[in-house]
């Protein structure tokens, strides 16, 4: 794998700022944005009120822990504009999540919003290693989804060629990647695997492409994930973390020289972690849920979201800005079988170190009686003999329940029977 380091000289004057620097800076956006938001929403307003707080209350950083939580239920709520604090005609974009469960949650963005977006997306790049005039394969989806529209903006505004392919049509992706070789693809890991497959229907080896660079988020995946993704397509994989009632991608972004978890833009979003039963802020280091406050955003300010992603954080390293763990999960999609928490990235972990099995799995939720069961479906790999990927299947059993403590069912299937994902894959299936 070639080096990708950026050079120092190409780093914004913050990302080699003293931390007592970003403080500061951070300190002065947060009193204007706890203001800004109590003086133009009036759910902030509302909020604030019944908590007894003022935006003159806010002197330290430590205060912001005074400011009452945002929940998704509170963006449903104010659905689909009650959280704007600019008139209609300042929102010149909008973007909604996914709303696998109930009402959709629109955001929106004025011109400043667009731009700073776009600013973040190409420092995220950057630190994943890409340069300007490279080209960047596009795989995220285009839509009201952030992926597409922030993964183009950003590589527009650093410079680079930006092929908009969306997800879907893999054939499509290969036949793409072959032809107008980037550099550079931005796509989920789950779909970058589906599109490696794809090469290898195709006859072409993944490790002889033209990409050196792939920039994977928008769900959950492991280390062991990344070495998988890395050997099989000879590439630097780098994780991109974010969210739309945040922004959009590119709130934090791992570094390629360190890979070491990813940087919070801190300069724009001011992370908290928290328990997430009491509430409690927890100190850096301890794990627990993810929140945050933006710090510039006009169109839709964000006091204090819940992003219910659990992760720690960390100091920062080849950024002042401070890390996160890479997520293991989301507090709703922890499993809870026979009383035991378990995450699909725990099971991932274990799949991956059996040679046999392929990472295309799913978790499948069942009750059985008044038991809740789990089993575990998943491919071998098409190279593996059918005996010995049913020997890791029983292994995979005694693993988790020795190293998680819960008994499962384990199915080791035939390659291409597990759903492929176009985006975000679906981990967990519940029968229940
Ligand atoms: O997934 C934004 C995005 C697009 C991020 C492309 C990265 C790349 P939403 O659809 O609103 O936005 O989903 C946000 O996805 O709260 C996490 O649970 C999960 N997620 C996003 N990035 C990561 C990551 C986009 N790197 C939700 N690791 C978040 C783990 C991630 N989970």
């Amino acid at each position: 794998m070639r080096d990708l380091r950026p050079r120092s000289e190409d780093l914004e004057p913050i990302e080699r700022a003293p931390v007592e620097e970003l403080r500061a800076l951070q300190l002065e956006r947060l009193r204007w944005t706890v203001r800004y938001a109590y003086e133009r929403v009036a759910h902030y307003r509302a909020a604030y009120e019944r908590a007894g707080v003022h935006p003159d209350d806010l002197r330290t950083l430590a205060d912001l822990s005074r400011f009452p939580f945002t929940t998704k239920a509170d963006l449903r709520e104010n659905y689909p504009f009650g959280m704007f604090a600019v008139p209609r005609d300042e929102v010149v974009r909008l973007h909604a999540s996914s709303g696998t469960t109930g009402r959709p949650t629109v955001v929106g963005y004025t011109r400043a919003d667009i731009r700073t977006w776009a600013r973040l997306m190409a420092r995220s790049i950057r630190a994943a290693g890409g340069r300007p005039g490279e080209r960047v394969h596009v795989a995220y989806g285009y839509g009201l989804f952030t992926g597409g529209l922030g993964a183009h903006y950003g590589a527009e505004e650093l410079g680079c060629t930006v092929i908009p392919v969306s997800g879907g049509m893999t054939e499509r992706q290969v036949m793409l990647i072959r032809d107008l070789s980037p550099e550079i693809i931005m796509v989920t890991p789950s779909y970058l695997l589906a599109i490696v497959d794809e090469m290898r229907r195709q006859g072409i080896d993944p490790a002889g492409t033209s990409l050196r660079l792939g920039i994977l988020g928008a769900e959950p995946w492991t280390e062991d994930m990344r070495r998988e993704i890395e050997q099989r397509l000879d590439i630097h994989a780098v994780d991109i973390y974010g969210l739309s009632e945040v922004m959009g991608p590119g709130v934090a972004n791992e570094c390629v020289e360190t890979k070491d978890g990813l940087h919070v833009w801190e300069d724009h979003f001011y992370p908290e972690i928290i328990d997430p039963l009491t509430g409690a802020v927890l100190p850096d280091g301890e794990r627990g849920e993810l929140v945050f406050t933006s710090l510039t955003k006009e169109a839709m300010p964000v006091i204090r979201y819940r992003t219910r992603d659990l992760t720690r954080l960390l100091p920062g390293t080849a950024r002042p800005m401070r890390r996160i763990e890479k997520i293991t999960g989301r507090t709703d999609d922890m499993m809870i079988v026979r009383g035991v928490n378990v995450f699909p990235t725990q099971i991932e972990e274990l799949i991956l170190r059996l040679p046999p099995l392929s990472p295309h799995f799913q978790c499948v939720l069942r009750r059985d009686g008044r038991l809740d069961t789990l089993t575990v479906r998943v491919e071998r790999r098409p190279q593996a003999r059918p005996g010995a990927a049913a020997q890791a299947g029983v292994a995979l059993a005694d693993q988790v329940k020795n190293l998680i403590g819960v008994s499962i069912d384990v199915a080791v299937i035939e390659p291409d029977t597990v759903e492929r994902s176009l985006g975000k894959m679906r981990r967990i299936v519940d029968e229940r």
